[in-house]
């Protein structure tokens, strides 16, 4: 039989799960007449509030830990964003960590989270990362990991098909006549990264085609990577005619440098780029993208976490949860010149 759980309470109500947790809780006032009306609505769905869970980890802190590998990247600060919302609306206030691609910053802020006892962990790593998760996990901490993968016996994992999506994104290139294609990568040793080449060679391969190695170019994720790899790209005697960049942030990055030396986006060169962020259709031309579903990763993640933390099931089961990217097209890529 489905087990009755909090938002099944709200809606009955008619108010959000956070003031049903804040009734349950006591963590905030709430007025008598809607505190009667959640008060009814547990009796009528007969919902028991699961203290044994919380009782069990020596009463909650209501408090979730976000780890993330650089806060200024606009994916991360979006997705951050996105789980702070969705912790404030069940109760729970969320600690930001921004590890900066640092894995001894990384360590240092599981034993933070471990000290401070919070009640789960979302966990984006900065780069291999199974000591800390073991760590965690070991800790008795709830910990679901989002966007870069482990093993699924130490936690619930939700991924994007970065494969597939790496795919997409070079066939919507050789689809415009590339054949020349570069790329400017992520960090290396990075999941995501390496998965979205792959997808691309394969792309190419279908077509009879190789990604030259020496037009894959090494960056970091940041606008700075950005800059220098197109001034390599566009330095070389003969230079690709679409670039696929494997995040947005560098392909803003890369955009300007083609500006600055006279290289127009995308008559003499397509650039696409990766995540979708907030400002992808504001930079000039507005840039062609593969879409990452955001929201739709921080709900599974967070509702994730959220269950697992009020299950008292021992034999809980890990899930692995994978989603997928779409081809956003604007401005800058175009068909190749003849
Ligand atoms: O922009 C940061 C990148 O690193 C994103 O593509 C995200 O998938 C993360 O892995």
């Amino acid at each position: 039989m489905k087990r009755t759980t909090m938002k099944d309470v709200a809606r009955r109500a008619g108010v959000s799960t956070a003031t049903v947790s804040h009734v349950i809780n006591g963590t905030r006032h709430v007025e008598e007449p809607t505190r009667q009306a959640v008060i009814a609505a547990m009796r009528e769905l007969g919902y028991q509030p699961n203290s044994i869970a919380r009782s069990l980890r020596s009463g909650e802190t209501k408090t979730i830990g976000l780890m993330v590998p650089d806060a200024s990247n606009l994916f991360f600060a979006d997705i951050a964003r996105r789980i702070e919302n969705i912790g404030y609306e069940n109760g729970y206030s969320v600690i930001l960590c921004n590890s900066d691609n640092d894995l001894a910053k990384q360590q240092e802020y599981v034993n933070t989270l471990i000290a401070k006892q919070v009640d789960g962990v979302i966990f984006i790593s900065a780069g291999e990362s199974r000591e800390d998760l073991e760590r965690l996990t070991a800790s008795g901490t709830p910990v679901v990991v989002a966007d870069r993968d482990v093993p699924l016996h130490l936690a619930d994992v939700v991924l994007l098909d970065n494969e597939a999506a790496g795919y997409v994104a070079a066939g919507h290139l050789l689809d415009l006549g590339h054949e020349r294609i570069a790329c400017i990568t992520g960090p290396p040793g990075v999941g995501p990264s390496m998965q979205r080449v792959t997808g691309c060679q394969r792309a190419m391969a279908e077509r009879g085609l190789r990604l030259d190695e020496s037009l894959i170019l090494p960056g970091d994720f940041t606008i700075q990577a950005g800059l220098r790899g197109m001034e390599t790209l566009l330095d070389r005697p003969s230079p690709p005619t679409a670039v696929f960049v494997l995040n947005d942030m560098m392909a803003i990055g890369a955009i300007s440098t083609a500006r600055r030396k006279g290289c127009r986006v995308p008559d003499d060169l397509s650039v696409i780029g990766f995540d979708d962020i907030e400002l992808a259709p504001a930079v000039n031309p507005a840039l062609t993208t593969m879409a990452q579903p955001v929201q739709e990763m921080a709900e599974i993640a967070t509702g994730r976490l959220l269950e697992k933390i009020h299950s008292s099931d021992s034999n809980w089961e890990n899930e692995q949860i994978i989603l997928s990217a779409e081809l956003v097209v604007r401005e800058s890529t175009a068909a190749r010149k003849s």
